[in-house]
């Protein structure tokens, strides 16, 4: 499913038309649909019951506190990478005992915080991390849960920023030396071994690279799992989502257009992983972020000028790369469309935002509609890496964010007022 479609003309989120939540909100805005949010969770999870399972949702996408409590009450748990992440989990009224808590540089700070609330694993990226977390619990008198991350080193066939499963990226451990390390793990005595876990990149479009990491790991899993009685196999997030879905077509469910096909949908995945994970009789985790909030959510823009130069046309938006900084850092493709549907003749155009930046641009030489000034756009499939990768650069407040459930509307970030951006700064003492 897909929240986001032409209603009466006028594209709107659920049963709620994008232009009035403007006329109320302003611009630019975050619009997610709660009932897409929903409907991919279900549809993973769905396909995963044949297998016990769990999902943790990559909060890295989105973490806004409404849309983890959207999620939550789904029965998600939370791939976690910080303290503060595990802080919103909390805030958000979802449940610590279903995070995973992922990366590389834990601090003992955030050891001791996951511990005290009670996560169900630190996902351990390294030795040194696995020594540091043994010594964090036997102060706090505690077992540490913790699951290896094994680094499978193969190659995902994605984008090189967002590939993690190769010897090249820092995630992880090497394959090869992971049953030596769970040996030694066994030793320290402040330490559950838990489970298994591997992620080997983002934005997957095809299952192959699931599939292959899988079968190469799997012998492996099996003999850990014997032998140290483990609970769980996560098989991490990465699933892609389809960024180029022809929105203005119109079509009503992208799910069943012709388009899909190759589209990583949850069935696919499902019907080859859940044979492959079947027989291992462990507990399987996953950690999809932008599968379940990417095509959730869009950044709403206004034009605020329209510029000829000798050979371009340069639509000037008030979004920015720092409201969506992925066109400018991964040059990734964000379906542009209008709030009105316009038919009929298509300008070449680069939609850019105001920041002074080259490389602040939306997208180069596209054909869109002939837009004027005070015209609304949607970046599309903006619900993931959106918001979350925001900043203040040029001093620009984050955007607003609503969410949407049926014919309901809710602020769920206000936007952030000028003061707000230095409100932790001060003038040195001897300025004041
Ligand atoms: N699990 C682990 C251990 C991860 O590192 C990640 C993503 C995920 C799960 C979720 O991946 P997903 O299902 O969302 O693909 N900012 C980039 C994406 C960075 C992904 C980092 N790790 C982008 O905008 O494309």
């Amino acid at each position: 499913m897909h929240g986001f479609k032409y209603r009466h003309g006028k594209l709107s989120c659920e049963q709620v038309a994008l232009s009035d939540l403007v006329r109320k909100h302003g611009t630019p805005l975050y619009v997610y649909s709660a009932g897409t949010l929903a409907d991919h969770y279900q549809r993973l999870d769905q396909a995963l019951a044949p297998v016990p399972h769990q999902i943790c949702f990559a909060m890295k996408s989105n973490s806004n506190l409404a849309v983890l409590r959207t999620l939550a009450d789904l029965g998600s748990g939370f791939d976690i990478v910080s303290a503060g992440e595990l802080a919103r989990v909390i805030a958000a009224g979802g449940d610590a005992r279903k995070c995973v808590f992922a990366g590389v540089g834990k601090t003992e700070a955030e050891i001791a915080f996951a511990l005290r609330q009670g996560i169900y694993s630190f996902n351990v990226e390294s030795e040194p991390e696995l020594a540091r977390i043994n010594l964090v619990a036997g102060r706090m008198h505690t077992q540490a849960p913790v699951a290896l991350r094994v680094n499978p080193n193969v190659d995902a066939h994605t984008h090189a920023k967002i590939t993690t499963g190769t010897y090249e990226n820092k995630f992880g451990i090497a394959f090869e030396n992971i049953e030596g390390i769970y040996e030694r793990a066994r030793r320290l005595k402040n330490l559950k071994l838990r489970g298994v876990q591997m992620h080997i990149g983002s934005q997957l479009t095809e299952v192959k690279p699931f599939a292959d990491a899988i079968i190469k790991v799997l012998p492996m899993v099996a003999r850990l799992a014997k032998r140290h009685e483990l609970e769980f196999f996560s098989i991490g997030g990465g699933m892609g989502i389809v960024y180029d879905p022809a929105l203005a077509s119109g079509e009503a469910d992208w799910w069943k257009q012709k388009r899909t096909r190759g589209l990583l949908t949850p069935a696919r995945y499902a019907n080859t992983l859940v044979p492959l994970l079947r027989n291992l009789k462990l507990r399987i985790l996953v950690e999809p972020g932008r599968f379940i909030s990417g095509n959730a959510g869009v950044l709403v823009t206004r034009v605020e000028h329209v510029k000829q130069t000798g050979r371009k046309r340069f639509v000037i938006v008030d979004a920015a790369m720092n409201d969506l900084i992925r066109p400018a850092f991964y040059d990734s493709y964000h379906e542009i469309v209008p709030l009105r549907l316009a038919r009929g003749k298509t300008v070449k155009s680069d939609v850019v935002g105001p920041i002074c930046e080259s490389g602040d641009s939306f997208c180069k030489d596209r054909p869109l509609p002939a837009v004027k000034e005070g015209d609304l756009l949607a970046l599309m499939s903006a619900g993931a890496y959106g918001s979350v990768m925001g900043s203040n650069y040029n001093s620009r407040p984050l955007a607003a964010e609503v969410l949407v459930r049926g014919a309901r509307t809710s602020l769920i970030r206000r936007r952030q007022s000028i003061s707000d951006i230095w409100a932790g700064e001060t003038l040195a003492a001897w300025q004041r």
